[in-house]
């Protein structure tokens, strides 16, 4: 059913040590709220709302990993003791630096399964944290690891965890929580099989059908928005145009990304979102990309619609305080979360990647169907649910107020300027444009998350020696060793360079063909 490629996509944070992520207010300690809400259990760690973590052991020692719904690989920085070795080796391609080492094979725990022999990249690029890692939880199709080994054996975490044990339903959960959020501070949460406690009815929303690419691009989970899918903060359906394929005109293709950062939304999106506030401006960020900046005291409400659901944005994740930006008198601003998609994340087959500040509102059920390996096809279509989480509006405004008005609600004086000044949509993709579109873009770009000038500065660095290590490995024979990676951020915490992956199915793509800087370090190409 899917010989499909996979791509991955990815995002690097650069998080600040004290300065800018952990801005904190009256915060109330989570564990106490959590009792309050009943919840049972709290398996992610959430680090400024740029990353998500949980816990897995590997033959008993614990590795905190990114969770990546955008990837489909485990790896880990540091030792392993006592791992088996399957002596072949794998890399997984970073926009910056790449994780790649041996593979290896040990005892795995991942809440409350056990798995023998779990595959895994043991990194040894020097790109990542040591006692780090990143868990992928997208379909086992895109896993460079289950390429390489080529049998069951390097099935993913989750394919392995659903094979052993038939009775476990084949669907994960992910609610991530809102570090700046005073009344629902739960950091958030990784559940397999089950719906975690007092969400339950997450499985009885609606289904939304998992879009199937055929055309080698890569395997996402994704789907589709509802038409007027997106209302701006004016209330008013987003005038917006697909250039996919699949849905028709009217309805936008979003794939769901918990490894992405910051959602990358058409360009008329982040348009109507931002740019009828007075004080929000465009602005190219190093590392960040061209991102709205604006006055974190402006409420915006925008919601997205799936399934005739209505999804309602938190005022807190549309524009976000932890990036630690400032204006050019060094007032802090505030960061659109909802950024104009990056010419790095452009794909063919979708028009909109909703990240964390999405996923925060949205309590997401990945049901993984038949994308199980091992599964006949066609028996059951993979789907996803969402469970609105920010459904009390009245509780969001007052938690806004509180956040970043200080408690007092001026709200009332604010009016968007007129929708005369929204820039022209150059977005629009008419009919024939998507052959040249489907030429231009090269998907899977990552973005980079700047939290600092200083770290702005070591990027810089990064992204010239990446540039100047790409062009080495162009020259490459694709099989050879990847190079070792860069020597940068190394203090822990810093830096966190994710993967992505490119796999093209035999299709003629040439990664080198485009002239902006982010595209010179495409991956090589795999057949
Ligand atoms: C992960 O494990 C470490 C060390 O055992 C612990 O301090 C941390 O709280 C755990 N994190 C989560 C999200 O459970
Ligand atoms: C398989 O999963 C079911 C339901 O989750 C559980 O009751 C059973 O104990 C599991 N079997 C094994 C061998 O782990
Ligand atoms: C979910 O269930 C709770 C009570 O169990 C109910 O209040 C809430 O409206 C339900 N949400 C949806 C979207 O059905
Ligand atoms: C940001 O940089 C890109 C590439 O250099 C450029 O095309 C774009 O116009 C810039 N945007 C702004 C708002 O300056
Ligand atoms: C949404 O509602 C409309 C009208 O009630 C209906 O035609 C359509 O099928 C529904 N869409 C979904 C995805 O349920
Ligand atoms: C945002 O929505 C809340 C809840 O509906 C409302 O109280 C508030 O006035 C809205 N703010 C703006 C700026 O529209």
């Amino acid at each position: 059913m899917k010989l499909l490629a996979t791509s991955l996509l990815l995002y690097l944070s650069f998080l600040l040590e004290a300065n800018a992520i952990r801005i904190s207010g009256r915060r109330i300690p989570w564990e106490e709220r959590l009792q309050k809400r009943g919840v049972m259990s709290a398996t992610l760690q959430d680090d400024g709302d740029l990353k998500y973590f949980t816990n897995i052991t590997l033959n008993d020692e614990v590795f905190p990993v990114l969770i990546d719904t955008g990837s489909s690989d485990l790896y880990v920085a540091g030792n392993v003791a006592g791992a088996g070795n399957t002596g072949k080796t794998a890399t997984v391609n970073y926009a910056i630096g790449a994780a790649s080492g041996p593979i290896l094979t040990a005892k795995m725990e991942l809440e409350e399964f056990t798995v023998m022999n779990q595959a895994f990249i043991l990194d040894q690029s020097g790109n990542n944290p040591k006692g780090e890692g990143l868990i992928g939880l997208g379909p086992n199709s895109g896993s460079e690891i289950h390429t390489t080994l080529n049998n069951p054996n390097g099935d993913t975490p989750l394919d392995r965890i659903f094979r052993q044990n038939a009775s476990t339903p084949n669907y994960l959960t992910i609610y991530l929580g809102r570090s700046e959020d005073p009344t629902d501070p739960f950091p958030g949460d990784l559940t397999i099989g089950h719906p975690v406690t007092g969400f339950e009815n997450v499985t009885s929303m609606p289904k939304l059908p998992v879009f199937e690419v055929s055309d080698g691009l890569g395997q996402h989970w994704q789907t589709l928005l509802d038409a007027d899918g997106i209302i701006g903060p004016d209330g008013q359906p987003v005038q917006v145009t697909s250039h996919v394929k699949n849905g028709g005109k009217n309805r936008l293709n979003a794939i769901f990304d918990s490894g992405f950062s910051l959602p990358q939304v058409p360009k008329a999106v982040a348009d109507a979102f931002y740019a009828r506030v007075p004080g929000a401006k465009l602005t190219n960020y190093t590392g960040l990309g061209e991102v709205y900046s604006l006055p974190c005291n402006v409420e915006l409400n925008v919601t997205f619609k799936l399934g005739n659901v209505s999804y309602p944005m938190h005022p807190l994740d549309t524009s976000l305080s932890s990036l630690g930006k400032t204006d050019e008198l060094g007032n802090p601003v505030c960061i659109g979360a909802f950024q104009p998609i990056q010419p790095g994340a452009e794909a063919s087959t979708y028009d909109m990647i909703l990240g964390m500040a999405f996923l925060r509102n949205a309590y997401m059920l990945i049901n993984y169907g038949d994308f199980v390996d091992g599964s006949s096809s066609k028996t059951a279509d993979p789907y996803l649910q969402l469970l609105p989480l920010t459904a009390d509006l009245a509780e969001a405004h007052s938690d806004f107020v509180r956040v970043r008005l200080m408690g007092v609600d001026d709200t009332g004086d604010f009016k968007l300027l007129p929708a005369s000044v929204l820039p022209p949509d150059n977005d629009d993709n008419s009919d024939n444009d998507d052959e040249s579109f489907a030429q231009k873009v090269h998907p899977y770009l990552p973005y980079i998350i700047a939290g600092s000038a200083v770290l702005g500065a070591a990027l810089l660095i990064a992204i010239a020696m990446c540039i100047a290590k790409s062009r080495r490995q162009r020259y490459r024979r694709l099989h050879d060793p990847a190079p070792a990676g860069l020597e940068y951020g190394q203090q822990h915490g810093q830096v966190y360079g994710q993967q992505y992956s490119q796999q093209y199915g035999g299709q003629e793509y040439d990664p080198y063909s485009h002239d902006a800087p982010f595209t010179q370090y495409q991956p090589s190409r795999r057949y």
